[in-house]
């Protein structure tokens, strides 16, 4: 069957493919089930090669080898495995710690970070491949088909898109009865669907199945990352970790690479169950969706980044830099990795950070992080001044009361006046 017939749809965008011109795909290759069926159905469909890319993220248990072999078996003409974990750490996680980034309150954006390096990566290999298209396995539902296009559109508006799973209109049990037909392995029990999972080093998340029943509480078998704080052991863990210029430096005095520190910051925080969030979100398409996420090195960083942050600015700085962060957060979230805004908000964030330098403990107990002490040559803390007695130095008690008269003047005014 020519590319025509199957799977002309109409295109709305312009960086969407043309199928008559589609020669040699750059797929961005999972080894799940979506994308090996996309490899082969490409092939078949629009008579294209498929150069195929995976990239690690630390997205754990993966065995890159197998995915590899399993790539060329379906047909790739070239199959790369890039491990991106150390560039994803420094270039997206540790500015997202700088901005203590969380959208809705509770998600640390994993994945939204994710996306954007994964799409640069697949630029530079289609370029490198001589690939004129590039597929992904998103579904048109989600927010990372907007941050996986928009990034290509981006860094590459000679490339094309296309999104099979947005179009082809194949549901779970034709895409498993496809890959049966075409021999492409289904792993694990087909009769029940799997979970959505998406991971990296700063995260994991869980869709699907009950999830979207809002009126179910969460069941012990999406935990796969942590341990149930039920379950977590009776002693607790304190950690100590360092932080330069606002970034994890170490751990219990260890000096660490990020990638390292995270995975075993991750580690322990997994151990004592931290870092489960139950979160109804607003996604970028409109949709309101709930997520279960496992983020225990989030859990644990983002706290002791933000109580240590606080501890070196001023009080006009505490008040101002979250109303960024927020936008920073807002940004990532919606798939505007490369917008200027977002680059803008770095160098204010970062400036602020070069002073977020010193040492935070956290105690780790039954599902909580909670922090222990505080330190730092930059704070803005000064324990004789602090406590309550004494007068002296820079502080005044005798000046309190005409600061009172003026601080509230205005408020006082407009009380009395409102209130006759
Ligand atoms: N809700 C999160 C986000 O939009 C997680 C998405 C997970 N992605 C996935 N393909 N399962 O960033």
């Amino acid at each position: 069957m020519s590319a025509g017939d199957q799977i002309a749809t109409p295109r709305t965008a312009s960086y969407e493919a043309d199928p008559a011109e589609v020669k040699r795909v750059l797929l961005l290759y999972s080894g799940g089930l979506d994308t090996s069926v996309m490899l082969k159905w490409i092939q078949d469909s629009y008579g294209a090669e498929v150069v195929c890319l995976t990239v690690n993220l630390g997205q754990p248990g993966e065995d890159y080898e197998v995915i590899e072999g399993k790539a060329r078996r379906l047909g790739a003409l070239e199959a790369h495995v890039v491990d991106a974990r150390e560039e994803f750490a420094r270039e997206y996680v540790a500015p997202a710690i700088r901005a203590n980034a969380l959208y809705g309150g509770g998600y640390p954006l994993f994945t939204a970070l994710g996306r954007p390096l994964i799409a640069k990566l697949a630029v530079e290999y289609a370029r490198r491949s001589g690939c004129d298209t590039i597929a992904h396995g998103c579904t048109g539902k989600g927010n990372d088909q907007v941050r996986i296009e928009a990034t290509i559109a981006t860094l590459a508006p000679e490339l094309r898109v296309i999104a099979p799973v947005r179009t082809w209109q194949m549901g779970r049990e034709e895409e498993i009865a496809y890959a049966r037909e075409h021999g492409i392995p289904v792993k694990g029990g087909t009769e029940t669907a799997p979970y959505s999972i998406d991971d990296n080093l700063w995260g994991r998340s869980s869709e699907g199945r009950w999830i979207e029943d809002l009126s179910h509480a969460p069941e012990d078998d999406v935990f796969q990352l942590l341990t149930r704080p039920e379950d977590a052991p009776d002693q607790a863990e304190v950690l100590e970790l360092g932080f330069e210029g606002g970034v994890p430096v170490s751990l219990d005095s260890e000096r660490l690479e990020l990638v390292e520190l995270l995975e075993r910051v991750g580690a322990a925080g997994a151990r004592h169950g931290v870092g489960i969030v139950d979160h109804i979100e607003d996604r970028i398409v409109g949709l309101k969706v709930r997520d279960i996420y496992e983020v225990p090195a989030a859990a644990i960083l983002l706290p002791a980044h933000e109580e240590l942050e606080r501890l070196v600015c001023t009080i006009h700085q505490n008040q101002f830099k979250p109303q960024l962060d927020r936008q920073w957060a807002f940004l990532v979230y919606a798939g505007l990795w490369w917008e200027p805004l977002r680059s803008d908000l770095d160098a204010y964030i970062e400036r602020v950070n070069e002073r977020v330098t010193g040492t935070i403990t956290v105690k780790l107990y039954k599902g909580h992080a909670r922090v222990l002490t505080r330190a730092s040559p930059n704070a803005l803390y000064d324990a004789a001044l602090a406590s309550f007695s004494a007068s002296g130095g820079l502080f005044s008690q005798a000046a309190a009361p005409g600061f009172i008269e003026l601080w509230s003047l205005q408020s006082r005014m407009a009380w009395r006046l409102h209130n006759k």
